[in-house]
């Protein structure tokens, strides 16, 4: 299945270099879609419009990940940080997540991929909170690609969310502090039915992780490319892809196979 999926793609518009074995593809891909703003004012645009075009490169990352057999792709589509930039521009992006609600729920039913949605959801409009809920609930037995949105998300504000939790238990007598290890605290984590992301996509070229997955990006590989989001389409995905299976992963090894 794989396979003949990798020769299609090598007939159309994948370069090959992409080994044909799925050993050799992240499990879980996390991608910082950051440079709409920049898109747009390079093209004397507004700001906007570089949103909306980064729908459209949401859509052809999703779809080709589906199509490699990728499990989980997470995508960083705004930050508690956000929440202070202009008021018109928050609007916008949050009907953009709302169309995106509306019209995407056919699609990831038919590719079967499973929608879910790590943050702060409960400071989200109320409109869009019900829509996310319907698409969780609409996808939960879907069995293919897990897509999920970082939405007022902070990876700081995750850790407090987890060590209150953990806090409380210990304060109910539930758990024991000798007890507390990683596995306990990756428990309490937005992510905890997720493996860590293996790879990590910046588009626009900044070298930071704003926030994003603290924990959870401890030995992942890091590609940060200068194409802006709405630039960053299916064959951009493919070659940064590509580059990931040329990486030696050694988790503070000297080799990972010793
Ligand atoms: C990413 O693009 C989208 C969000 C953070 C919501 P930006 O809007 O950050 O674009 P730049 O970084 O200003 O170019
Ligand atoms: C990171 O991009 C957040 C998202 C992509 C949603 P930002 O544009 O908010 O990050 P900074 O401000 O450049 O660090
Ligand atoms: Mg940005």
């Amino acid at each position: 299945m794989i396979k003949s999926i990798f020769k299609d793609m090598t007939q159309s518009n994948f370069e090959s270099g992409v080994s044909e074995s799925k050993e050799g593809l992240p499990a879980h891909i996390a991608i910082i879609m950051d440079g709409n703003g920049r898109w747009a004012e390079s093209k004397s645009l507004k700001r906007i419009q570089g949103h909306q075009a980064g729908v459209e490169s949401i859509r052809e990352v999703v779809t080709a990940s589906c199509d490699l057999g990728i499990q989980y792709l997470t995508l960083y589509a705004f930050s508690t940080e956000n929440w202070q930039r202009p008021k018109l521009e928050i609007d916008v992006l949050m009907h953009l997540l709302s169309d995106y609600l509306d019209k995407e729920l056919k699609t990831l039913t038919k590719n079967n991929v499973r929608f879910q949605v790590i943050g702060r959801i409960h400071t989200l409009p109320k409109e869009i909170q019900k829509k996310i809920a319907f698409n969780v609930k609409e996808t939960e037995n879907n069995t293919g690609l897990t897509l999920t949105l970082a939405l007022s998300y902070s990876s700081r504000c995750e850790i407090v969310d987890a060590m209150k939790d953990l806090a409380l238990k210990v304060k109910d007598g539930i758990l024991s502090p000798e007890d507390i290890n990683e596995e306990v605290i990756q428990q309490h984590l937005y992510t905890k039915d997720m493996p860590d992301p293996d790879f990590l996509i910046r588009t626009s070229g900044e070298m930071r992780v704003s926030n994003f997955l603290l924990w959870q990006l401890s030995y992942t590989e890091i590609f940060v490319t200068d194409v802006f989001w709405p630039d960053f389409r299916k064959q951009n995905f493919l070659n940064a892809i590509q580059s990931f299976q040329k990486r030696e992963r050694r988790f503070g090894r000297t080799n990972f196979s010793n």
